[in-house]
């Protein structure tokens, strides 16, 4: 045989080998490789063989010329912000998300906003059809039903279609959907989604459109075949959130123009979704001072955000007892409660432990073990945080090691300022956050997990006595 006509392509890393492999060289995952054709095929593909190609010459960075980088707003403020001040022209955004979380409604929303801006938009959808997109478009408000839309799943049509229309921004709803007919793969494999990607990059950098590739995600987190597009586009966007509750948050997982830490809050209401401003408010007005209920300083990005993490401790049947948690990591848990029962006197063996971030919001980083540690402390013991007579929700950050001591975290200053801001009293924190600066009042240090607990939970130390 002449040229293997057919490659071994990795689902998981999009690796490619020439034979199959069980285990993909790549990313050494398992069972991952599946056959495809070789794209070699594909137009626009083809490469100058070595003795063809022409020596480039180099150029200092500085005589480079950098255009000012022109953005077109969206004009919804937490999806501008979380790109870095709004869309980049030809650029390419991924935007990646589980099913029924709101991509469609928050692209939807964006594109309408910037056709009522007089911007040229174009809507390519897959997964619905027109009538569909139509009733959506309805609860959205005037200018989405301004959009135009087509639906088609074919690579060439839908590249034909951008060159005819030459919008300024384009959806694509969703890259799973497209199928170039060169290609034997389904649509959403992954030798059908890197080439749709390839395709559409070409065309936008060609024509300065910007995509926004709609890109569904598995429950794990990871977008499914979409992983391989993370280098081929200019921003990765993850939509998170619960789809049973109402609380979404947008991050910036990759941004080549912009930072990746900032983060932007929605609430799914019947009019799609809204900007959560100044979400701290929102969390902070709801959390009960209740026993079992600690508020959280946490980061979301370079945003502090005030959140309330509950804890509810019973007794168990089971062996091993449960651990059910909810936008905390599980392992964390593990973790919080190992040090709590070695360290500090909480010993839940014998108990089930629910934790749960009020919203649906996550609170993925080290800087929420203490709030965790001190909702099942206090769900344990069955009274409330706080000093003497309950003044309201305690907050807290910082991270818990495994000998018992209390971590500082990044962006103290400004997670007190947080809570400084709604008044909350006292602030927990670990020892040395603050650096040399004396504590505000009602701040706490502390350089042990059982020194916050004394700090946020004296009565406990009476019911234990
Ligand atoms: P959708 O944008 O279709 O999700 P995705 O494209 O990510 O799969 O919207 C998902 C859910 O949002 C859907 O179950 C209905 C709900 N929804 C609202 O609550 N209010 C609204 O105004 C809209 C448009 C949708
Ligand atoms: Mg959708």
């Amino acid at each position: 045989m002449a040229r293997p006509a057919t490659r071994f392509v990795c689902s998981a890393c999009g690796h490619a080998e020439p034979k199959w492999h069980g285990r993909c060289p790549g990313c050494e995952a398992w069972n991952t490789l599946a056959e495809e054709r070789a794209p070699a095929a594909a137009p626009g593909a083809s490469r100058r063989g070595p003795s063809g190609a022409r020596a480039m010459v180099p150029r200092r960075l500085a005589d480079v010329e950098a255009e000012a980088s022109v953005r077109i707003p969206t004009g919804i403020g937490e999806f501008d912000r979380v790109l870095g001040g709004g869309i980049v022209p030809g650029s390419l955004i991924l935007l990646g998300g589980a099913p029924g979380i709101g991509k469609s409604t928050l692209t939807t929303q964006a594109l309408g906003r910037l056709a009522g801006a007089g911007r040229r938009v174009l809507c390519v959808s897959g997964e619905e059809s027109a009538a569909q997109i139509r009733l959506r478009a309805e609860r959205l408000g005037a200018h989405a039903l301004d959009v135009p839309v087509v639906t088609e799943t074919d690579l060439d049509t839908v590249v034909a279609t951008l060159e005819a229309e030459r919008p300024e921004v384009c959806v694509v709803d969703s890259v799973q959907t497209l199928h170039a007919a060169q290609l034997d793969g389904a649509a959403g494999s992954v030798g059908q989604v890197r080439e749709a990607a390839d395709r559409l990059v070409r065309i936008a950098k060609a024509h300065a459109i910007a995509v926004i590739l709609v890109g569904h995600v598995t429950k794990d987190g990871s977008l499914a075949g979409p992983r391989v597009l993370e280098h081929v586009v200019d921003c990765v966007l993850q939509f998170d959130g619960e789809r049973e509750r109402l609380y979404r948050t947008l991050r910036a997982l990759k941004n080549r123009f912009g930072s990746t830490s900032d983060a932007g809050v929605f609430e799914m209401r019947g009019a799609g979704l809204a900007e959560v401003p100044d979400a701290s408010a929102v969390f902070v007005g709801a959390a009960t001072g209740a026993p079992g209920s600690a508020v959280l300083a946490a980061m979301e990005g370079s945003r502090p955000l005030l959140v309330e993490v509950q804890a509810l401790v019973s007794p168990s049947e089971l062996e091993p007892p449960r651990r059910v948690v909810n936008g905390i990591d599980r392992n964390r848990l593990a973790l919080v409660l190992a040090v709590l029962g070695r360290h500090a006197g909480v010993g839940l063996g014998n108990a089930d432990v629910f934790v749960n971030v009020v919203g649906g919001l996550r609170a993925d980083e080290p800087g929420a073990d203490l709030a965790v540690a001190l909702a099942v402390a206090s769900a344990a013991r069955g009274v409330p945080l706080g000093p003497e007579g309950g003044a309201g929700p305690v907050a807290c950050f910082g991270e818990v090691g495994l000998t018992g001591e209390l971590r500082p975290v990044g962006h103290a200053d400004r997670r007190l300022a947080e809570a400084a801001r709604f008044g909350l009293r006292p602030v927990v924190i670990p020892d040395g956050s603050a650096g040399d600066a004396a504590p505000g009042p009602g701040v706490h240090p502390a350089a042990t997990l059982r020194a916050a607990l004394a700090a946020a939970l004296p009565a406990a130390r009476r019911a234990a006595a």
